[in-house]
């Protein structure tokens, strides 16, 4: 049934001049199907640069909402626009602009992971590889942070600046079910294998791990480590990701489906073959951002892309 839907998916993409952008936590069958797999950065990038007239993004809104207020002039197809993100859900308007008036000075540096009418309020758009960079780089010694708390916290012990959290508690629900406990367990299961953390984990996780990055910081890590086996700190997709990227060494998970409800987004888990397939059969569900907006957005975002050049 799955290799049906790949072989319509592949013709599909070639008679409609589309391309499928696919998260690294996207399962195996989707990330096959994928012209480009990456992390957020790295999507939101590849989307400005394709030639192809329509975009599927195999992902979460949040990231075809971005894909398409960085791309007006192309069709952003979203799978299943129900594909929420507990940390985007969790920072409203309202809220960034009651910090925005405690704090007026402060620059704004949001998490991509955030509503696109969030994002038109930020100075900075940032991602799990890009934060750390951008915060150190700015002059201000107070920042407007969300909305991971995670992040947040991450993000100060790096930098070691004044960070305000927006709002006080975001969390992701896959990673902020870690624990040490779960740590000590698999290094005990695997040992001798590096352990690699997303940073939207827990600090006593980070601070227990020997590489803590984004998605596409850790297919890298893994490439150039001299080790063999890793121990994956992040939503179980990625072991996809990371088996299809580096297939000569292991992956184990620290959380698996058995042992944890939070091994699995369940929001990832929504974009599957089958509405890929529809999306790009039937040309739904079309991401609308409002122009004003998508603009104010883009501005961010391209100020990250700015600093980092
Ligand atoms: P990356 O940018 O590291 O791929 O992370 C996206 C995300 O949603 C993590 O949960
Ligand atoms: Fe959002 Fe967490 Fe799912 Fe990533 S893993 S999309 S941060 S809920």
């Amino acid at each position: 049934m799955s290799i049906e839907f790949i072989k319509e998916i592949k013709q599909l993409k070639k008679e409609k001049n589309a391309i499928i952008l696919g998260h690294n936590y996207m399962d195996y069958g989707v990330q096959l199907v994928s012209d480009f797999t990456g992390d957020s950065y790295d999507l939101a990038v590849k989307a400005m640069k394709t030639n192809a007239d329509i975009i599927v993004f195999a992902g979460v809104y949040f990231m075809a909402e971005q894909a398409a207020a960085l791309n007006p002039e192309k069709l952003v197809l979203s799978p299943d626009p129900n594909a929420g993100c507990t940390l985007s859900d969790s920072l409203d308007v309202e809220t960034l602009k009651e910090f925005k008036k405690m704090y007026p000075k402060a620059p704004v540096v949001l998490y991509i992971n955030t509503s696109i009418a969030a994002k038109a309020m930020a100075d900075y758009i940032v991602t799990s590889s890009t934060a750390v960079k951008v915060v150190s780089s700015l002059d201000d010694d107070v920042i407007l942070f969300g909305p991971d708390a995670n992040l947040a916290n991450y993000v100060q012990r790096k930098t070691g600046k004044n960070i305000v959290k927006v709002p006080p508690n975001g969390r992701c629900l896959v990673h902020a079910s870690y624990t040490r406990q779960l740590v000590d367990v698999a290094r005990k299961k695997y040992q001798g294998a590096l352990l690699m953390a997303h940073p939207e984990s827990p600090l006593e996780i980070l601070e227990a791990s020997d590489f803590v990055g984004s998605t596409n910081q850790m297919i890298d890590f893994a490439r150039k480590s001299p080790l063999k086996e890793f121990i994956v700190a992040t939503e179980i997709g990625m072991i996809n990701a990371l088996q299809i990227n580096v297939p000569e060494k292991k992956f184990y998970p620290l959380v698996t489906t058995e042992t944890c409800s939070c091994a699995r987004c369940p929001y990832m888990a929504m974009v599957t073959l089958r509405k890929i397939r529809d999306s790009l059969m039937e040309g739904k569900h079309i991401v609308k951002v409002d122009p004003e907006v998508a603009e104010r957005a883009k501005r961010a975002f391209e100020n990250t892309m700015k600093i980092l050049e």
